[in-house]
């Protein structure tokens, strides 16, 4: 079964959905990852972003995998040269590539076949998985996720102000709504879940809830499928 978790930058979408594929013994996809590893493959190979043609060359070339939390770009671990603001700043142009989104979303759907597992992303409900059988809309306000952004920060005590955080979600926000292809937005059938006065556990508590409900209406309260997740013993090539 398909677990769709979509939602706006912020939301905490990552840690919770990671952590749900554990508590099922799911696989998990980190789809932000996918872009974030073509728009750094683009800038090592000096391809100027704005040049639609070769970025799509590009994705279509990279080897992208998953290990035990580690990404791998073309086999190098970029785990954390992904997550560097020069990144998350130019991302946008790679996201609203079309080539490109056709070209992940194809390796997305190539990956998930037969499998069990949380997808996570912004499109993921309603292009990539528009068939999944479990779909959430993870959310919170702009305001809960720019304090929440301004703790983190803080706590590792890197300066932070909440107004300028607070204006630039709400500009990438826009964007990801605004997007002609694979915008943020809640699948008509997707379960949304506002996360403002929720702490992580109690998210996760009725994210487990919600699978659970609709895992039963699939196949009958009997059901009872758990297996590893395979975890430390697989690598998943998603070059396609
Ligand atoms: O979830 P994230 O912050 O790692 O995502 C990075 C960027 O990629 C974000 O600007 C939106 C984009 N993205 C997308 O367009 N489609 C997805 N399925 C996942 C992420």
């Amino acid at each position: 079964m398909i677990v769709t978790i979509d939602g706006p930058a912020g939301a905490g979408k990552s840690s919770v959905a990671r952590k749900l594929a554990d508590a099922l013994g799911y696989e998990f996809l980190d789809t932000g990852a996918m872009y974030r590893c073509v728009t750094l493959a683009c800038m090592n190979q000096s391809v100027s972003l704005s040049d639609t043609e070769r970025v799509a060359a590009v994705a279509r070339n990279v080897s992208i995998q998953f290990f035990n939390g580690i990404v791998l770009l073309d086999g190098v671990d970029v785990t954390d040269a992904i997550r560097e603001p020069n990144i998350s700043q130019a991302i946008k142009e790679v996201a609203d590539n079309l080539a490109v989104r056709e070209c992940m979303v194809e390796a997305q759907r190539k990956w998930g076949q037969g499998k069990d597992a949380v997808t996570e992303g912004r499109d993921q409900g309603t292009v990539a998985f528009p068939d999944a059988a479990c779909k959430i809309f993870l959310t919170a306000s702009a305001e809960e996720r720019a304090r929440r952004r301004v703790a983190q920060l803080r706590s590792k005590q890197i300066a932070a102000d909440f107004e300028s955080i607070l204006a630039s979600q709400l500009e990438r926000d826009e964007h990801d709504r605004t997007r002609p292809v694979g915008a943020l937005i809640a699948a008509p059938d997707s379960i949304r879940l506002d996360t403002d006065q929720l702490s992580e556990e109690q998210v996760l508590a009725e994210l487990i809830r919600i699978v659970q409900s609709k895992r039963q209406n699939q196949q009958g309260p009997h059901f009872t499928k758990h297996r590893q997740n395979g975890k430390g013993s697989e690598v998943r090539d998603l070059a396609p």
